[in-house]
């Protein structure tokens, strides 16, 4: 049958040809209900990558579930045959929650699952086929591709049992080293491991870069020695999209699910990965199959709707400042690491200024809104306090301590406060979202009053019992008889970089971070 091509979306164009090239590598159409029991997603709830589930109650009261996840459904329908390979492609719709917005959406995917005999070359044929999906859409993507068996190596020690492990994990996906490095002397852990891990969060994405280095380290640690991984890298840099595969020690995974590689995908001018992947064989053992597994998908609906935003490799790098103080001695260490704008501290309206010489373009936004502006990629780069980062918890990479807007989230309380535990903890603080999980950890019930600023008044005319604050000099609490109780975090301004501009523009920011870096030890 003929279809008028103008009768079709981009989205839909891009959908057929995905299918069409999964048919021709010999996968097979699979379809599946939209809907699932409930009982059947809260036992894999971790697996979900958001943990909100719609439900609706079927006409023989059965709770049931709109299908949040596609893998799960695929594994649990098909029959386990460790020994033949079985190629499967479709193209669903799921169901999850908004970040932010509460509600929830409904989101088209294309991918593809290889289950059963998966062998190395079979891992490394899904990853060649997922960049050739990419190559559909754009000849600007890049793969980015981790191990999870160097991380499992150092989340496997005694040490990092607890709220260490997530810690570590998060600090690691962040590109957070400064705080991978806190974590590893607090904890008393080998430094050796601590070096691997800093080496390879130092280490180019480029795989020419890449593969030696790994090639050694591999060979050097006990654990990795067995590891296909590094030979996997060396056989994709020898393809031909070897330009676009890129080494990222931050692509991670829930390790109870995903084992050895795993990988996310990006096109340039789409804020966010259109495209995650990886090796499975540990979801598959927890829903008892024998088959090993290798599968991704593609965020069709991302795509569609995100067509027209392109940018070029000599595009501006964009970059986010908050209003005020802070943002002030920020670009401050910008001017000293070479990336200066002149006009820009005089002219207080204008919001936009550009430097076409050195390439940036900054914007003045409200301190809260950076996070939001990086994490959306009309910013590449930013500059946020780590109280605005706990509060918000971006999806942006974490990179480096500005070393000023420094300070302390407290708690804070009235010279004569005695608790009373027989009835919430009114806390008033601009902050809900830090307050709520700091209580939450004292198993404190409390209730939060949300206020925009002047906190110290609200204890002071009764409003609230405690508050949960900012803290400089701590000439404000003096002020109005408060004093700190228990000190939740120390805060300074922090560099944080979208994780699709870093994938496209990694040697530009790794060089502006590092000239940063120099000013800020230089400002010491
Ligand atoms: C911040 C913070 C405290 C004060 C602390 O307020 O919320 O009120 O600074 O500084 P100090 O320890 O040096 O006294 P900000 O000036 O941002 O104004 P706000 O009250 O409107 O939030």
């Amino acid at each position: 049958m003929f279809i008028e091509d103008s009768l079709l979306s981009y989205g839909e164009k891009l959908v057929l040809k995905l299918k069409e090239l999964y048919s021709s590598r010999g996968y097979l159409p699979y379809r599946m209900s939209r809907f699932e029991e409930y009982d059947f997603y809260a036992e894999n709830k971790d697996f979900l990558l958001s943990d909100r589930v719609m439900t609706f109650t079927d006409t023989n009261g059965k709770l049931m579930a709109m299908r949040p996840d596609v893998t799960l459904s695929i594994i649990r329908n098909s029959k386990d045959l460790p020994n033949t390979l079985r190629k499967l492609y479709y193209h669903e719709n799921v169901y999850r929650s908004g970040r932010g917005s509460g509600t929830f959406r409904e989101i088209p995917q294309t991918g593809l699952e290889c289950l059963g005999s998966v062998t190395a070359e079979d891992t490394a044929g899904v990853i060649l086929l997922a960049a050739e999906s990419l190559s559909v859409i754009s000849d600007r993507f890049v793969i980015a591709l981790s191990d999870l068996s160097v991380l499992e190596d150092c989340l496997g020690l005694p040490e990092f049992s607890g709220t260490a492990r997530p810690d570590l994990l998060k600090a690691v996906q962040e590109k957070n080293c400064g705080e991978v490095q806190r974590l590893f002397r607090d904890y008393n852990v080998s430094p050796e491991k601590e070096k691997i891990l800093i080496t390879l969060m130092n280490l180019s994405g480029k795989l020419s870069e890449a593969c030696p280095v790994l090639e050694r380290l591999y060979s050097e640690v006990r654990n990795l020695r067995d590891s296909t991984f590094p030979g996997l890298l060396k056989q994709l840099s020898q393809s031909s999209f070897s330009e676009n595969f890129r080494f990222d020690i931050s692509v991670t995974a829930d390790m109870n699910y995903y084992n050895g590689v795993i990988f996310k995908g990006y096109t340039d001018g789409i804020p966010e990965a259109v495209l995650s992947g990886g090796r499975y064989d540990r979801l598959m053992r927890k829903m008892k199959r024998t088959s090993r597994a290798v599968g991704f998908a593609v965020y069709t609906g991302l795509i569609e709707s995100n067509e027209s935003r392109k940018t070029g490799p000599g595009s501006f790098l964009n970059i986010a400042l908050p209003k005020g103080r802070l943002g002030e001695s920020v670009y401050r260490l910008f001017e000293n690491a070479g990336f200066g704008c002149p006009g820009i501290l005089e002219d207080r309206r204008k919001l936009v200024f550009e430097n076409p010489e050195k390439g940036v373009r900054y914007f003045w936004v409200k301190p809260m809104d950076v996070p939001v502006y990086v994490e959306r990629g009309t910013a590449d780069i930013g500059a946020a306090g780590q109280d605005v980062l706990s509060e918000l918890e971006p999806v942006v990479y974490n990179i480096l301590d500005l070393e000023t807007g420094i300070c302390k989230m407290a708690e804070a309380v009235p010279e004569d406060y005695r608790e009373d535990l027989s009835a919430p903890l009114r806390v008033a603080t601009k902050y809900p979202g830090i307050a709520g999980h700091y209580y939450r950890l004292q198993g404190r019930e409390i209730d939060i009053i949300k206020l925009n600023g002047s906190i110290e008044a609200a204890p002071v005319l009764g409003l609230s019992d405690v508050i949960v604050d900012i803290v400089e000099t701590g000439k404000t609490l003096r002020e109005n008889h408060l004093h700190i109780k228990e000190i939740i975090m120390p805060v300074s301004a922090r560099l944080i970089v979208n994780e699709s501009s870093f994938a496209f523009r990694e040697e530009r920011i790794r060089d502006l971070a590092g000239r940063l870096a120099e000013a800020v030890r230089g400002k010491k």
